[in-house]
């Protein structure tokens, strides 16, 4: 079963407030896009990597990959206006012989051998995707400006991270559905009617948004 990973780090993580995109951004010695690239390029489960990068960003991408010698990266694609458009980007340049297409944000740098474990085997038990998860601990109100409108139950509701995993011909057919607003490939495949599994998620998955998390990440190194 051969297992393709799509690494989107075309955003351009303003929130972030520097003068390149997020991907590009230090994390130690090294653009933040080094630290997802070589954990996936070392993931035993991971055969083929694509890497989407922001327009003009292709070169310094490659180059880097060299650098850190990230030799399963196939190719490095120009990610587009939204998320989905630049996944899209990337999983066209995926060989049709991919059993599975991993999606995940550069954005969240530590990732653990052992999600990406989990999630290819929930593939294996047929599943047409698998997510990682993590349970809600905050209270969740629903507003409206700076009133509370309502408390929504907690039971049953969990935060989704990246990487996501799913059967290549399902997330093709996912994608080529038009006019779809999402912030997770998941969401996609969800409205195409497909069954995905929640596997546990790990609290390093952390998204980058802000100086803050990039400190919090640099600490857990
Ligand atoms: O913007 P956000 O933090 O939600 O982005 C999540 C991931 O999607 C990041 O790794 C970012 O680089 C990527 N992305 C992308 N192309 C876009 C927007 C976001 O590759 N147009």
């Amino acid at each position: 079963m051969s297992v393709w990973a799509v690494l989107v780090a075309a955003g351009r993580g303003e929130r972030l407030g520097e003068d390149r995109p997020k991907a590009f951004v230090r994390l130690g010695d090294l653009p933040l896009l080094a630290e997802p690239l070589r954990r996936l390029d070392e993931c035993p489960w991971v055969d083929s990597v694509v890497v989407v990068a922001p327009p003009e960003w292709e070169e310094p991408a490659i180059l880097l990959a060299e650098e850190i010698g990230a030799s399963k990266v196939s190719a490095c694609v120009t990610g587009g206006e939204t998320r989905t458009d630049s996944v899209r980007a990337g999983v066209d340049d995926v060989p049709d012989e991919a059993a599975v297409i991993l999606v995940h944000d550069a954005a969240r740098p530590l990732l653990p051998d052992d999600v990406v474990e989990r999630l290819v085997a929930a593939l294996g038990e047929g599943y047409d995707g698998a997510v990682p998860a993590l349970p809600v601990a905050d209270t969740i109100k629903r507003v409206d400006s700076d009133v509370i409108r309502e408390t929504v139950p907690r039971d049953g509701l969990v935060t989704v991270q990246t990487p996501q995993a799913f059967v290549a011909p399902v997330l093709r057919a996912a994608l080529a559905r038009d006019g779809l607003r999402a912030t997770d490939c998941a969401t996609l495949v969800e409205a195409a009617g497909g069954r995905i599994k929640v596997v546990a998620g790990d609290e390093r998955l952390l998204k980058v948004t802000t100086k803050a998390d990039l400190e919090r990440v640099a600490a857990w190194l």
